[in-house]
């Protein structure tokens, strides 16, 4: 008898999400290459609409990244260099995009339940000449953004939410991305509403911004070759606008499959000696990520990927324990919940293709692990 190998789980499958919509991918693409119009044509134009209009937001802007989506937002604050935003201490990606607006960071550590910046995190690490606080909904779960929002409000600070890993999420009645003055957006291809290359999307219900932001992306121009200011070039293209076009009205039912893995995960975990990472939730979770905390977190994960399983740690180092960072002074145990999630933290796959039947396996793997 032949005994048919499993097949290894991928940690993410860009190719079956590409093959379940091929056609209005396909025709996305094609459309742009027969009109000629690769740069700020009718399709980021039209995305730009699209989008605003399904976060319920006034205006959208497309940009090339969900990095430059930070460092534009920021500027188009005006923030000084010698100005602080204050971030997570947790959230590797988010420290660039606002670093590289020339501000200075401000490092808060999270709260244990949803590894999230909480008002007394955010209260730590508020100082006199802080300006902004960027909130990150990490791993797709909402922070307590009614609540810091009004703090910030009460500061008469700024708050920027950083949606990169929650795009469609719901916080109440309202999408995330509503509630910061400026949020931005990542696209890359890995994110719940991805291109098939780099994007980003900035979105405010404040004209001025908006118009500030779509300046900086192209040499700061408010006309053509009228340049007031020194701006990018951080252009969302057209052929990355109209995939995300054909996939925005998918987002939902993505993230719904995504919820729908996320508690199988959660049920055959549950007696397990790990803790899921983002389970306490003030909102439901739209699952970018499906990170849990286990103590011998790199014998699991090594144990996985023997066992043809591909896992993920996000992230296995805080922003002031990257060599980048080290000149903003801060020390190891500074932020002793983002430093001990950092050596606790795996994430499983997850993504809208993932089968059940796959989940099963990889928590009777986990079960095996610590028998
Ligand atoms: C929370 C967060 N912020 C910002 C970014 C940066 O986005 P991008 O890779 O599109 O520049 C990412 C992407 O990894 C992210 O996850």
């Amino acid at each position: 008898m032949v005994i048919k190998e499993a097949a290894r789980i991928l940690f993410v499958d860009l190719k079956a999400e590409y093959e379940s919509l091929r056609t209005e991918v396909n025709q996305a693409i094609q459309r742009v290459l027969e009109s000629g119009n690769f740069i700020l044509g009718q399709e980021v134009a039209s995305f730009e609409k699209e989008f605003s209009s399904y976060l319920g937001t006034e205006y959208a802007v497309g940009v090339a990244s969900g990095t430059d989506a930070l460092t534009l937002s920021l500027k188009a604050l005006d923030i000084k260099e010698t100005e602080g935003v204050i971030i997570p201490a947790n959230v590797y990606p988010t420290a660039f995009g606002v670093s590289l607006s020339g501000v200075q960071l401000q490092l808060a550590d999270v709260n244990p339940s949803n590894l999230n910046l909480s008002i007394d995190s955010i209260k730590n690490a508020i100082r006199p000449n802080t300006r902004a606080i960027v909130v990150v909904h990490l791993y797709g779960n909402p922070a307590v953004v009614d609540e810091i929002s009004e703090f910030a409000k009460g500061k008469g600070i700024y708050l920027v939410e950083d949606c990169a890993q929650a795009a469609g999420a719901d916080f109440g009645q309202k999408k995330l991305g509503t509630f910061g003055d400026i949020s931005c957006f990542s696209f890359y291809p890995t994110k719940n509403l991805g291109a098939c290359g780099d994007g980003g999307m900035v979105v405010t219900n404040n004209e001025g911004l908006a118009q500030r932001v779509k300046s900086l992306r192209m040499y700061g121009e408010t006309e053509r070759y009228k340049s007031t200011e020194i701006g990018q070039n951080s252009r969302l293209d057209e052929i990355q606008a109209a995939i995300l076009r054909a996939k925005l009205p998918y987002l939902d039912r993505f993230n719904a499959k995504r919820k729908i893995l996320a508690k199988l995960y959660i049920d055959l975990l549950r007696d397990m000696p790990i803790r899921v990472a983002n389970h306490k939730r003030v909102c439901e979770s739209v699952h970018h990520l499906f990170p849990i905390i286990v103590e011998k977190r790199d014998e699991l994960q090594e144990f996985l990927k023997a066992n043809d399983i591909a896992v993920g740690v996000h992230y296995p180092v805080c922003v002031h324990e990257t060599p980048a960072f080290e000149n903003l002074g801060y020390a190891n145990g500074d932020f002793p919940v983002s430093e001990l999630a950092s050596r606790h933290i795996l994430s499983l796959p997850m993504y809208q293709n993932l089968t059940f039947e796959e989940v099963e396996r990889v928590c009777c793997k986990i079960e095996q692990f610590f028998k």
